[in-house]
């Protein structure tokens, strides 16, 4: 739609909160949230902090279907106020935007999607490594475990590639996963929780040993699996970015 035709319609903006920190948002994300009216907010997987102060009302998302979060959207958006939907990380990663965004786009609302710092990057970040390496890995699958919103999943099959392999909404059935995957005993594994949190933790260890640590560190939610040779941060190879010249 050209922006010509957008002009006067409601807006709302689908914002990604970062992993945690508060200081990990963008600065238009930030800038958004403070202006807001009415912040919907991904539950607790949005860092209080960044909520506090803010003017806006507050709701929980996690308590809401799809259709009263729309309703609620629209009835907000009517009476004239700034609404953002906050999701955490960045939203195109296990955030199910689509079926948000398009009953408002059919109601006649402009969307638009504010891209935010994945727990992804977070939780490479916090084990100081590179997704993807030279001489290691140069492939990153991003993916899940089957659960209850996804009947099968694929990661016995994807884990053939050899590629750095990072596994959202897992860490509840880390035995299963671990299980799963066609790679030996030895392959470096890692759990990080609540990456970029105060109360950040990071597990290390190969497939032998990692669903050993993630229970004796009652870890089950919040958490990311990193699997692949780029957790060891060993034998990789210099990158021609930075030779000699
Ligand atoms: C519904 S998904 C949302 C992912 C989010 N859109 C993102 O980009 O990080 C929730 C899952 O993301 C992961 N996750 C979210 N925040 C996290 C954090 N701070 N540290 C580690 N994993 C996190 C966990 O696997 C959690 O079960």
């Amino acid at each position: 739609m050209k922006e010509k035709e957008k002009q006067g319609r409601p807006k709302v903006y689908f914002v990604g909160a970062g992993p945690g920190d508060p200081e990990l948002i963008t600065v238009k994300g930030q800038r958004l949230i403070e202006d807001a009216d009415i912040i919907i907010y991904a539950g607790s997987l949005v860092n209080p902090e960044l909520l506090e102060g803010l003017q806006a009302v507050l709701v929980d998302s996690s308590q809401l279907s799809l259709e009263k979060t729309t309703e609620l959207i629209l009835q907000a958006l009517q009476s004239g106020k700034k609404v953002i939907r906050l999701h955490s990380g960045d939203p195109s990663l296990y955030g199910a935007i689509l079926e948000q965004m398009q009953p408002l786009e059919e109601a006649g609302v402009d969307v638009e999607v504010v891209p935010g710092v994945s727990s992804l990057f977070a939780a490479s970040a916090a084990l100081r490594t590179q997704l993807t390496l030279k001489g290691v890995s140069e492939s990153l699958i991003i993916t899940r475990p089957a659960g209850t919103t996804l009947e099968q999943d694929d990661i016995a099959s994807l884990s053939k590639h050899g590629s750095t392999m990072a596994i959202f909404l897992g860490t509840d059935k880390i035995r299963e996963v671990v299980k799963s995957l066609k790679l030996t005993a030895e392959t470096p594994a890692a759990v990080i929780y609540h990456a970029s949190w105060p109360d950040q933790k990071v597990l290390v260890g190969n497939l032998q040993n990692i669903a050993d640590q993630v229970e004796q560190a009652r870890i089950s939610r919040s958490a990311l699996i990193l699997v692949g040779g780029v957790v060891g941060r060993t034998g990789y190879r210099r990158s021609h970015l930075y030779r000699d010249r």
